[in-house]
């Protein structure tokens, strides 16, 4: 498999050394700044003979490099910075992006593209676009990402090991994200059984804003660690044809009830890239919220006139 990784900041050169460690495939990865790639790749590869990695890491700043990849995956673009929300990065993220994408159609044109760059749902739906409309395989990381963080605060709340619960975040990466705390178990027991609305509520918040309270405390740049992660959960299920249920950022044609724009569903990812999304029964006031957070989404493409 032939990773490019496009952006080698933070989350993008922490991806690259996780795809290398994991032996998920050959990474390339590309950034427009004079010689940074080319120096993270260094570093990185010189690391391999230490953790015993086998594919090899290209660091270059040229488009052609990145021909017949597999998968492309965009993290090129500004972080938040304290204060900031993830929207407030549309004007500037949306020209890297879209440099991006003219590079990837010429170059891979046929490759899963993987969109990480924020505002996530806005970012992916321009991808979709831009990319020929191929949903299957154009969508964002985000879904796994909020998954994960509400595991993180709930293990640390409860006391419990992450591994004992099942849940899934869906909706926007946003503030308007939809826990499903229908759906969420610890150890196979429903959550509203262990938690008391008011504790529940406080999670909930702290899930939302996981993201802000990182920005804040870092002062600048975002989370790079859990995010990487959470890509390469997509990419491990992509090369091993894995067929797993990943919260994915989606562009929408009537599931659950929502059309004409990208927002977290779970999905099903395979070789094929998104070979399924999932509908699920949701109760009416998960549904709601999830129509909600799509309605906010649609609104800000509106107001941005994408
Ligand atoms: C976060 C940013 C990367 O949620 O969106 O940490």
């Amino acid at each position: 498999m032939k990773i490019s990784i496009i952006g080698a900041g933070n989350v993008g050169a922490t991806l690259a050394d996780r795809v290398l460690r994991e032996r998920i495939g050959d990474v390339v990865l590309l950034d427009l700044v004079r010689d940074l790639a080319r120096g993270k790749a260094l570093d990185i590869s010189d690391a391999a003979p230490l953790l015993g990695c086998e594919n090899s890491i290209v660091g270059t700043a040229d488009y052609e490099n990145i021909s017949n990849s597999d998968v492309v995956v965009i993290t090129a673009g500004f972080p938040r910075k304290p204060g900031m929300s993830r929207e407030d990065l549309i004007s500037k993220n949306r020209n890297v992006v879209e440099a991006v994408l003219t590079g990837v159609k010429r170059f891979s044109p046929d490759a899963i593209v993987v969109v990480v760059t924020n505002p996530l749902d806005i970012m992916t739906f321009l991808a979709y676009e831009f990319m020929g409309r191929k949903r299957n395989r154009v969508f964002g990381m985000a879904g796994n990402l909020d998954t994960a963080r509400f595991k993180a605060i709930l293990s640390e709340e409860l006391g419990a090991p992450a591994g004992s619960i099942e849940t899934f975040v869906l909706g926007s990466h946003g503030d308007t994200m939809v826990p499903l705390v229908s759906r969420t178990t610890v150890s196979g027991k429903p959550l509203k059984e262990i938690l008391k609305a008011e504790a529940l509520k406080k999670i909930l918040e702290r899930t939302k804003k996981r993201g802000g309270e990182i920005v804040a405390l870092l002062k600048s740049g975002s989370a790079y660690f859990s995010p990487s992660a959470a890509c390469l959960e997509i990419l491990k299920a992509i090369v091993n044809d894995e067929k797993k249920t990943i919260v994915c950022s989606s562009f929408m044609q009537g599931e659950y009830g929502i059309k004409g724009c990208a927002i977290g569903v779970p999905a099903r990812i395979g070789k094929g890239g998104i070979e399924e999304i999932i509908e699920w029964d949701l109760p009416e006031e998960e549904l709601c919220e999830l129509q909600n957070s799509a309605k906010q989404v649609k609104d800000v493409l509106n107001q941005y006139a994408l």
